[in-house]
């Protein structure tokens, strides 16, 4: 039999426990071991490769892949253990999109965004007065859309191989048997204790007496018994009759407006792709309700027209035509985009070459652009979601991001049934054309009505290099996921960067609104002098993003890269 080659390091400590039985959670002899695991920041791997936020969950979902599954199968058993080991924005209760291509070619978009409750309307988080209450949709039990990650689940299997009864075990395993938290998890527990309690009306596994350490085991019984209904009943083991009915009942006790029937009703939808090129190479993205493919795809449509190589990676002139189209796309962000089910996106227009070209028709190199000048309007969005990539044998890619949009969302752990409900409806625009609570504008195109979803800035991304796959990239970071997947971009095919250059190099972020340029405490020192000499203000901030990378190189190697600016860790063989 052949030795399973998902990598343990030996660098112990991080994540260790002592004196814990350990139990098998992948089976069929590969065990992997849930009391002692280490981060992994990048391997060289010739078959498969995952990198996702969580050391297990990459683990598990190289090992099913080592059982005979492939990266869809790979990308729905990471999910499930994102759901478990990485409650913060892993999820069972929120929602996301994948996108997929088959060795074949065939190009596979799900999109499993929340939606808005039936009873949900335009104005529900606006006071008497009209004005946008703060509180209501980003904590509690009002915050939450129609949670849509098991729905995806479900439409992503067509795809897999193995059993979801199979693919789910190692989560079950995890949740039932519990595994050992690290310092940042610990942290973030103990700092959201506080938000747990208020607003959930069940005391939840995440709260104990006392406070989370580094080596501490996290036990979710009754996140593992949803699990196990999901295990023998399928999507209906959510959707419907024990844990809808836990959801519903956890929605009266707290307001929420979540029904059986939008349960029941709703669905993962399949989107096509949005495809272009870029210098040579095919970028395939995600269309909207995601923002991001269509951001994406007009800053390197503009890119295209400029020699960045001879430029030079991070010099003050490439940052700042970078920064410029950046001010461009994301003012078309606030005005145009939002569910197109609901609202024509006007996608073919923003694309075009005459209408890139008249907006950056008053760009002027080495001089400050001023938003105000460019449109009205302001996007501001939380940061917590996460990314996976997964590259199989047979060539197959995956690139799923997920979100329950804040950190452990809503903070509402539904009763009885252990996982987070998502505070997505953040994302719609409170109150079109005033600021939210975010200090986010956003025009009809993004106004909440029943049934629809809300506008997101996820970027799951696919890139081919002589029609052959070459790129798996995605990120979290609400509004600084565009731009984060289009450094990474830039940096492997402008500056022929490896993935974890690519992807760990200081990044940058102009959203237009608020008229500043964020930069990495590592951003370079001197390129920010000369910014601020051309007359942008620049803020300095922590980490842009948690990048998740694999490139295929010619060899058929799989490069895989995780982010170093969190706990994220690549697996594979
Ligand atoms: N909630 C983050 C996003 O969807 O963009």
């Amino acid at each position: 039999m052949r030795k399973i080659a998902v990598l343990l390091l030996a660098m112990a400590g991080q994540f260790t426990a002592f004196s814990q039985p350990v139990p098998s959670i992948v089976g069929r002899g590969k065990q992997i071991d849930p009391y002692h695991y280490s981060v992994v920041k990048n391997a060289m791997f010739s078959k498969a490769a995952v990198s996702s936020a969580h050391p297990l969950a990459s683990m598990v979902g190289a090992a099913i892949m080592q059982e005979g599954g492939n990266a869809f199968d790979a990308a729905i058993a990471t999910q499930l253990t994102l759901a478990v080991v990485y409650p913060g924005a892993g999820n069972l209760g929120g929602g996301g999109f994948l996108l997929g291509r088959k060795s074949n070619g065939e190009l596979i978009g799900i999109d499993y965004r929340e939606a808005a409750p039936a009873k949900a309307s335009r104005d529900m988080y606006l006071d008497k007065n009209g004005n946008p209450q703060l509180n209501l949709s980003q904590t509690g039990h009002l915050a939450s859309g129609i949670p849509g990650t098991v729905a995806g689940l479900f439409a992503t299997l067509p795809y897999a191989k193995l059993p979801f009864a199979r693919l789910v075990q190692p989560a079950i395993d995890l949740a039932e048997k519990g595994f050992v938290i690290g310092e940042r998890e610990a942290s973030s527990l103990n700092s959201t204790r506080e938000s747990f309690v208020k607003y959930s009306t069940r005391t939840p596994a995440f709260v104990k007496e006392g406070k989370w350490k580094a080596g501490d085991t996290l036990i979710q019984k009754d996140l593992a018994a949803t699990l196990r209904r999901m295990q023998k009943d399928g999507a209906p083991g959510f959707y419907e009759g024990e844990t809808a009915k836990l959801i519903v009942e956890e929605m009266q006790r707290g307001n929420g407006i979540i029904s059986l029937d939008d349960l029941k009703n709703y669905t993962a939808k399949l989107r096509s792709p949005l495809e272009f090129d870029y210098r040579g190479h095919r970028i395939i993205s995600f269309a909207p309700p995601s923002s991001g493919g269509v951001i994406i795809a007009q800053l390197l449509k503009i890119m295209e027209k400029y020699p960045l190589k001879e430029y030079g990676f991070q010099t003050p002139k490439t940052v700042q035509l970078m920064i410029e189209a950046e001010r461009r796309a994301y003012a078309d962000r606030a005005e145009h985009l939002g569910d197109p089910d609901f609202y024509k996106v006007p996608v073919k227009t923003m694309l075009s070459d005459a209408y890139l070209a008249q907006r950056m028709s008053d760009y002027v190199p080495d001089k400050a652009g001023v938003s105000a000048a460019v449109k009205p309007g302001m996007i501001k969005e939380s940061e917590e979601t996460t990314h996976l990539s997964v590259v199989d044998a047979a060539g197959n890619m995956v690139a799923v991001t997920t979100t329950l949009n804040g950190g452990y969302g809503s903070r509402t752990v539904v009763g009885g049934a252990g996982f987070l409900l998502n505070n997505e409806m953040d994302d719609f625009s409170a109150k079109p054309g005033v600021p939210n609570m975010y200090g986010a504008l956003g025009g009809e195109a993004n106004a909440i009505v029943p049934g629809k979803r809300m506008l997101s800035s996820m970027t799951p991304t696919l890139v081919l290099k002589n029609n052959k796959p070459y790129l798996v990239i995605g990120t979290p970071g609400g509004t600084t996921i565009p731009t984060s997947v289009f450094q990474g971009i830039v940096n492997v095919i402008d500056f022929n960067m490896n993935a974890d250059d690519a992807i760990n190099k200081p990044k940058f972020h102009h959203q237009w609104q608020p008229d500043e340029v964020d930069v990495e405490k590592s951003f370079d020192p001197e390129t920010k002098k000369q910014l601020q000499a051309m007359g942008y203000k620049i803020v300095e901030r922590n980490g842009i993003g948690r990048t998740e990378a694999i490139r295929l190189l010619p060899n058929g190697k799989r490069e895989t890269a995780a982010d170093k600016r969190g706990d994220d860790s690549v697996a594979g063989f």
